[in-house]
């Protein structure tokens, strides 16, 4: 029986995450909510929007809050995408459709995974919005240009090329749970983990329903589709490096957004190699543990690209004051993962429509208690930041495209 994602039950982001963790299998739930080594940028990346104090305009009417903007020319409801989420099959049937098809029905961009387990194809005829494909480079260059090629026969309008996985974070979470194992479909060693399995029997049948998937349909290897089991190797041996990103340059005609920038020289190098937007991004703390969230990181970079490209960001977003904050501090928009992703494991796509919900209403709420009417109005003057950020003047800021 389908769970409810509506209020009372579901009031804001962190009920979306338990009630995935009443759903989901451990060592699903854990591939979602874990991050990298000790965890400390995971933990990092929210309690940084802790740390940002709103500054409102008290006594300002604000009927017509106007939410809605552009990013890389095509309009979003609100400053909001979908970012790419890995395996999103195995939270929830035909995951990568349904949250596709839930973020065109709140008028905002999906971005695909290359570790897809949905077709790119049924994910193009699955929603009405807009799409964006997310390049990893596995299986090595021509695999990937015969993807792009595809992403681009039916209309993916930008890729979005992440340049911070030159091996795959080691979660710690996935070792105890026996990730590895479970992934080698042998019995003997799956033996001692398949309990977490038994323990979710309605998600069970939803995924054996599904056609139990463990492959990754988009990577189309000369043997046939990619198996979850070899992605780690795979990504070892495909690091994407700046010489990289010129090929696809070469390849793609559209918009290519650099997604997991942290520092200024790289945002500048992005730029030199034919980036139309970065993402300050730590790939949600799964990666190298121990760099800086990317809320305080994203004053440096907005400063480095001085308004020559669009930034966006991603890590922490949870609630809707969240969003207002990064924008405050120069982004075009955030993205989101577990946030949504929290959402399909719970209840499918009425989850992922539930999490953009929550978070639109809350960005609106939170805009009019700035006093605040526009997106394009919010900026620096709006929040404070901690001393030992590197925050540049609102002036600065403020020369960001607008
Ligand atoms: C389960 C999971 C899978 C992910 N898979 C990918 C991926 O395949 N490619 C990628 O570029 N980023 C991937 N990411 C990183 C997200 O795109 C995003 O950077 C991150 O989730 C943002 O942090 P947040 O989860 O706190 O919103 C993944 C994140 C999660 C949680």
């Amino acid at each position: 029986m389908a769970r409810s994602v509506d209020p009372p039950h579901i009031v804001n982001i962190e009920d979306l995450r338990k009630a995935a963790r009443r759903r989901l299998p451990r060592v699903v739930f854990d591939y979602i909510d874990g991050g990298a080594d000790a965890e400390i940028t995971l933990r990092e990346n929210c309690r940084a929007f802790e740390s940002v104090i709103f500054r409102p305009r008290s006594a300002v009417a604000t009927p017509a809050c106007d939410t809605r903007t552009t990013v890389l020319g095509t309009p979003v409801s609100f400053p909001l995408l979908l970012g790419p989420v890995g395996s999103s099959r195995m939270f929830y049937p035909r995951g990568e459709e349904a949250a596709a098809r839930a973020a065109g029905e709140a008028g905002t961009v999906y971005t695909l995974s290359t570790l897809s387990g949905c077709l790119l194809e049924d994910v193009r005829t699955a929603s009405t919005g807009a799409l964006w494909y997310q390049v990893y480079l596995v299986g090595g260059r021509d695999i990937a240009s015969a993807t792009i090629e595809r992403a681009k026969k039916v209309g993916y309008s930008a890729l979005v090329v992440t340049i911070d996985t030159a091996v795959a974070g080691f979660r710690e979470r996935d070792v105890r749970n026996g990730t590895k194992e479970l992934l080698t479909r042998r019995l003997g060693p799956m033996f001692p983990h398949v309990w977490q399995f038994l323990a979710r029997p309605g998600w069970l049948a939803g995924f054996l329903a599904d056609g139990g998937l463990m492959k990754f349909p988009n990577v189309v290897l000369p043997e046939g589709p990619m198996l979850y089991a070899d992605v780690a190797t795979a990504l070892e041996q495909s690091t994407v490096t700046w010489r990289d990103l010129r090929w696809i340059r070469d390849l793609w005609q559209g918009p290519i957004v650099v997604k997991g920038v942290h520092i200024g020289d790289d945002a500048r190098r992005a730029i030199d190699e034919g980036a139309d937007a970065i993402v300050v991004s730590n790939h949600g703390g799964r990666q190298l543990d121990g760099v800086s969230a990317t809320l305080r990181a994203l004053p440096e970079v907005v400063a480095a690209t001085n308004g020559q490209v669009e930034v966006l960001m991603d890590g922490g977003v949870r609630r809707g004051g969240d969003i207002a904050k990064a924008l405050c501090l120069g982004a075009r928009a955030v993205l989101i993962g577990r946030a949504y992703a929290y959402g399909l494991g719970a209840g499918g796509g009425p989850g992922v429509s539930r999490a953009l919900q929550i978070l639109r209403t809350d960005f609106i709420r939170a805009m009019k208690l700035l006093g605040c009417g526009a997106v394009s109005e919010l900026d620096g003057t709006y929040v404070e930041a901690p001393a030992d950020w590197h925050v540049p003047t609102p002036r600065q800021l403020s020369s960001h495209i607008s």
